[in-house]
């Protein structure tokens, strides 16, 4: 029989190497104010197995206790927007799960799989490389930096990795990587170099370049966070293009409140190392419940004007 989630945590709760926090028992939903709609399954977005859920994550960082007990379900299709104060661990939480950090306790599960665990003879043991490659393949991610290949043309950008991660054809990869260079605009640059092209249009590559591969979820960083304002419209616009018409279940980390509104099924507060406040974006932005979330809309507010 496979482990069960609890048996994870009691294994992981004997081994002290992956457990230093010893604060299992502290469960982020109990002190989370949750609005009616906040949890669970929004209008329009499909019911069944999250394609993405933090089970009791933990991360700290040496003695520096980051994510104290993430607890999250993402529906297939969801557009989630993650909120909260500068390194409240919002990057970390989304590092986590396309592997870049690993959690200190805790379970994630992708698309119903455990993460950082594999099935071995029954039982869940920490997963190896082989296993972790896979699962990334079910995950997007765009960050602030867009890091293109500068010597490569930009339909060599986006066909690298279909061709070398997902093995298909050169015919196969430049055919959706051009469909995915279409939907973010810019079918017509296929054969610029990366400089010849505006930061807003680089942002919109690496949107296609993760795109093209066809993930279950795409995770934003602050996207638009290192682009000169009169280009963060047209990447936002482009996301939220995307967001209405495909199935790919999305997690954006933005300071963006407006565009969050506009693009989210759902919003999360994270503050104090817990999902602190989630809801709609009408309750979460418009009717924040603690006081926290209060001054973080105020003192953003003050920010933005
Ligand atoms: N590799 C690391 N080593 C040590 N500390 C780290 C590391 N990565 C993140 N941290 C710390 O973890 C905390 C959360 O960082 P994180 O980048 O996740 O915050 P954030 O919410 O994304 O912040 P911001 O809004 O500024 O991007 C911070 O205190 C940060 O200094
Ligand atoms: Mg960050």
């Amino acid at each position: 029989m496979p482990m069960t989630t609890q048996e994870v945590h009691e294994e992981e709760k004997r081994d002290k190497r992956l457990d230093p926090t010893g604060r299992e028992s502290n469960n982020g939903q109990e002190n989370s104010a949750v609005h009616e709609n906040g949890v669970g399954v929004q209008s329009g977005v499909s019911a069944g197995t999250p394609i993405v859920r933090y089970d009791q994550v933990f991360k700290s960082f040496g003695d520096v206790d980051v994510l104290k007990g993430i607890n999250l379900a993402v529906a297939p299709g969801e557009k989630l927007a993650i909120i909260g104060p500068s390194g409240c661990g919002k990057t970390t939480m989304i590092r986590m799960l396309m592997t870049l950090e690993k959690p200190t306790s805790g379970m994630i599960e992708v698309d119903g799989e455990p993460l950082w665990h594999k099935e071995v003879k029954g039982r869940l043991v920490q997963a190896d490389e082989k296993h972790l490659r896979q699962m990334r393949n079910k995950i997007g991610m765009v960050f602030q930096q867009y890091n293109l290949f500068p010597h490569m043309k930009i339909l060599r950008n986006v066909t690298e990795a279909p061709i070398h991660v997902l093995g298909l054809s050169k015919k196969e990869a430049e055919e959706r990587a051009m469909t995915m260079l279409e939907k973010v605009g810019l079918a017509d640059k296929v054969d610029a170099y990366p400089a010849q092209l505006s930061g807003g249009q680089q942002q919109r590559v690496a949107i296609a370049r993760a795109l093209v591969m066809q993930p279950k979820v795409m995770l934003f960083d602050e996207v638009t966070a290192a682009l000169d304002p009169e280009l963060v419209g047209e990447v936002l616009e482009v996301i939220k293009d995307i967001a209405s018409d495909g199935e790919t279940a999305m997690m954006i980390i933005t300071h963006e409140m407006d565009f969050a509104r506009d693009v989210a099924d759902r919003v999360v507060f994270l503050d104090n190392g817990v999902i602190a406040e989630q809801g709609s974006p009408q309750e979460v932005l418009e009717n924040p419940q603690s006081e926290r979330l209060q001054s973080f809309l105020t003192r953003f507010r003050m920010s933005q004007s």
